[in-house]
Order: C-alpha cells, then sequence, then structure tokens
C-alpha cells in the first residue's frame, strides 16, 4: 500500500477562487497528476475521463456508499441523535450497493417510465410559461428565484402528486439535508439540517400512507403499486427512501443545470438560433451539461486496495470521481473547454454518471432543459447580465450552480 502522495495541487473547492472557477486546478491535476489525494478533505480525486469511467463501471472494487458525504468525519452524535428519531436506516438508491441497489432500481423504473416522463411535456411548458409570465413585464429579476427553482420543484412535486402549498418546506428541507453532507458548518447548523431530514422523512411517510388508503394516479401511488409486485417485499424504510431521493436529486440538479445553462448561454453568440433549432439545441443542451456539470463530482469508498491513475488507492478510501473534470478532458472532446452545440461526441459526458448508477432522471432532465431554454430565450429580448456582480456560485462543494443570476431584457 502506497501512502498518499503529499499533494501539489492546491485543490479546495470552498475557497472562493475556486468556486467561481475550478477548471484551472482540475486541467492541472489531468496533466501531472491525475488521482491525487486531497489533504484538506482527505479524498482522492479521480480526474481523467477514462478513470472516472473506469470507477463508475467498477462497483464491486468503488462502493457507493456514503455516495454524497463529503466530510471527512462523521457527524457528532448529537446529531446523530436527532436522525436516530426518524428513519436512520433509510438507504437511498445512489448510496446502495447491488443487490439492494438493483431492487430498488428495478422498483423506480417500473413506476417512472418513459411515458410518464413524456406527459410531463404539456404541464411542464405551463408551468414555464406561467412562471415567465410573472416576471416577463418587470425588465429584470433574479432568474434562479424566479425560475430555476421553482420550475423542477413544481415539476417534480406535480409528479409526485404533493400538494403546490407543500412545495417551499419541501425545497427548505432538501437543502438542508444536502447541506447536512458537507464539511464547514457548526454543530447549531447540523442540528437544525437533520431536524429538516426528519421532517422530510416523516412528511413522505404519511404520503406514503396516505396513498396505500386512497390510491391515487401519482408517481407515489405507483411506486407503491410498484412495490406491491416486489418478491420479497421491500422494507419501508427503503420505499420510503425513493420519492425522498427523487424529490432532491430531481429539483436541485435541474435548477443548477437551468442557472448554469442561462449564464453560459448569455455568452454565446449563438445563443438565439436556439429558438425553432430542434437538434442545435438537442447538442447545446449536451454542451452545458458536459461544460458545467451541475454534480461536479459524487463519492465512493474502495472495497480493496486498487491502482488507478499511476496512484495506490488503499481500501477503504474515499474517492471523489470528478465528472466535471472528465467532461473537460482534451484526450476525449477535442477543445474541451470550447462550447460546440455541433461537437459530434458531446453525448459521451458523464454529466449524468456512467453504470448502474446512472441517473435515472436524465430524460426528464434534458425534456425540462428544451422546455424552458427555448422559451426564456424568446419571452426575454436581449436578455443580458445585470451589471458587473450579477451572479454567484452556490458554496456546495460538489455541486457547480448559482445561488443568484440577476438579469435584465427589453420588456
Ligand atoms: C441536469 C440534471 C441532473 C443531473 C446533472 C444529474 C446527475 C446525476 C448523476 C451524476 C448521477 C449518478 C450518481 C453516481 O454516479 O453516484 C445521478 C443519479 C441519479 N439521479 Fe440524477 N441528475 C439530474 C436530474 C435528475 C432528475 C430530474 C431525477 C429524478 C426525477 C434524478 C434522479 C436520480 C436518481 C434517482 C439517481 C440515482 C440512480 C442510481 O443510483 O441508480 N436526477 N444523477
Amino acid at each position: 500500500m502506497s501512502e498518499p502522495a503529499v499533494c501539489p495541487i492546491h485543490f479546495d473547492l470552498l475557497d472562493p477562487e475556486q468556486r467561481r472557477n475550478p477548471y484551472p486546478v482540475l486541467a492541472q491535476a489531468r496533466e501531472h497528476e491525475p488521482v491525487f489525494f486531497s489533504e484538506t478533505d482527505g479524498f482522492w480525486v479521480v480526474t481523467r475521463y477514462d478513470d472516472v469511467m473506469r470507477v463508475l463501471k467498477d462497483h464491486e472494487t468503488f462502493s457507493a456508499r456514503d455516495a454524497l458525504r463529503s466530510s471527512p468525519v462523521e457527524l457528532p452524535m448529537e446529531v446523530e441523535n436527532v436522525l436516530a428519531e426518524g428513519w436512520p436506516e433509510m438507504p437511498l438508491i445512489i448510496d446502495t450497493d447491488p443487490p439492494l441497489h438493483t431492487r430498488i432500481r428495478g422498483l423506480i423504473t417500473r413506476a417512472f417510465t418513459p411515458r410518464r416522463v413524456a406527459e410531463t411535456e404539456p404541464w411542464n411548458t405551463s408551468i414555464a410559461s406561467e412562471l415567465i409570465d410573472g416576471f416577463a413585464v418587470d425588465g429584470s429579476c433574479d432568474l434562479v428565484e424566479r425560475f430555476a427553482w421553482p420550475l423542477p420543484l413544481r415539476v417534480m412535486g406535480r409528479l409526485l402528486g404533493l400538494p403546490t402549498e407543500d412545495l417551499g418546506r419541501l425545497h427548505t428541507w432538501s437543502s438542508d439535508w444536502l447541506a447536512l453532507h458537507q464539511r464547514g458548518s457548526t454543530l447549531e447548523q447540523q442540528l437544525a439540517w437533520a431536524r429538516s431530514t426528519v421532517s422530510l422523512q416523516a412528511y413522505f411517510v404519511d404520503a406514503l400512507e396516505q396513498r396505500e388508503r386512497e390510491g391515487g394516479d401519482d408517481l407515489i401511488a405507483a411506486l407503491l403499486t410498484a412495490a406491491r409486485e416486489l418478491e420479497p417485499p421491500l422494507p419501508l424504510e427503503a420505499l420510503l427512501g425513493v420519492p425522498f431521493d427523487l424529490l432532491i436529486a430531481g429539483h436541485v440538479t435541474v435548477t443548477r443545470a437551468i442557472g448554469n445553462a442561462i449564464l453560459l448561454l448569455l455568452r454565446e453568440p449563438e445563443a438565439p438560433a436556439l429558438v425553432g433549432n430542434d437538434d442545435l439545441l438537442a447538442g447545446a443542451i449536451e454542451e452545458i451539461l458536459r461544460l458545467e456539470s451541475p454534480a461536479q463530482g459524487l463519492f465512493r469508498t474502495t472495497n480493496r486496495e486498487v491502482d488507478l491513475g499511476g496512484a495506490t488507492i488503499p481500501a477503504g478510501a474515499r474517492v471523489m470521481v470528478h465528472y466535471g473534470s472528465a467532461n473537460r478532458d482534451d484526450r476525449v472532446f477535442e477543445q474541451a473547454h470550447r462550447f460546440d452545440p455541433r461537437r459530434p461526441n458531446a453525448s459521451r459526458h458523464a454529466a449524468f454518471g456512467k453504470g448502474i448508477h446512472f441517473c435515472i432522471g436524465a430524460p426528464l432532465a434534458r425534456l425540462e432543459l428544451k422546455v424552458a431554454l427555448p422559451l426564456l430565450l424568446e419571452r426575454l429580448p436581449r436578455l443580458r447580465l445585470a451589471g458587473a456582480d450579477a451572479f454567484a456560485y452556490e458554496p456546495i462543494f460538489f455541486a457547480r450552480g448559482l445561488s443568484r443570476l440577476q438579469v435584465e431584457w427589453d420588456a
């Protein structure tokens, strides 16, 4: 087993400069130390496309347990005690390995069918139009607050059959749950976030019980029907994790994709040509996901010692699989830093992962972007940034998204 090399690469994604632009340090890593150990974080980072693919496809060596936990330290006992009041054993599909993963994934694919996704298109469009109606005459707004958050949240809410008036608190609880998994917070914050986690779990237990009693035609009811057919049945906790996961994975990511897309398109002279040109729009969506991947990197834990990218990673080590870096690897994508909606191999990007954990919501995410982007470009003429300080990145370690995007247009 080799000792982790002292890292010459200054990798710190909570550093404000690297939040703004993480790409130079990742390019340096791909070139000089493609798999490196981050002393600050206590995990290895995999930066080249081929190595990222190898990790994602070898789920026997690289376990998905704690796929979202970026903090090197365990949660304090006080926080664990709060979580124990809820459903601490609730597995999330993203964190599980086969055979449990195979069972949960099978359940979701039975209920969350391509037809169900396709059926969202008309109301996806009407929700997006209605949101734009709410600010189009104003001539300026924060697009993250007024559009990028509410659109995917309302789409997921409607799919899951959740009342619109509940969406605000569901959004807060989801954000708190995500925040609980990264370093750099106080005990007080962690306790509050743990309470939000328990509230979110309790909310979905109620929703499942209500569908059990009254039936329904939404995704939660469909999940319950699919679960009844499973042999042996899934425990309640495993079922509970599914709407929990779908709500969170299904909205925060698309929010980030919309914000990143608009910021990127504002700098692209070709952006107006996307309206009415479905092929170009589809290519642009892949490029946006490739260049500004909303999930920059998630985690794996090694089940054995393994050689990768010139490094020897010990058993039991934490590994960050850097999709965002893989997507800018010039070995695979020619002039990878360039936005090219006609790039022939853009869809090889890793923004939705690969292998058994490949994003289940990818078709819905693409559909939401396909609906949202032309509508925004069409309805907000001469869309532009409002001032020098118009946008800011969220302080979420493994994600790339905007907390604010102040824009203006000719109203
Ligand atoms: C642009 C938007 C999205 C991005 C960038 C994204 C990204 C990802 C990535 C990278 C993974 C793989 C995680 C891993 O390798 O550990 C993943 C998995 C997953 N995504 Fe997405 N996602 C998006 C939208 C959605 C939507 C809309 C939904 C639900 C409706 C969703 C549900 C899921 C689920 C359930 C998994 C776990 C799959 C498994 O573990 O088998 N995602 N997503």
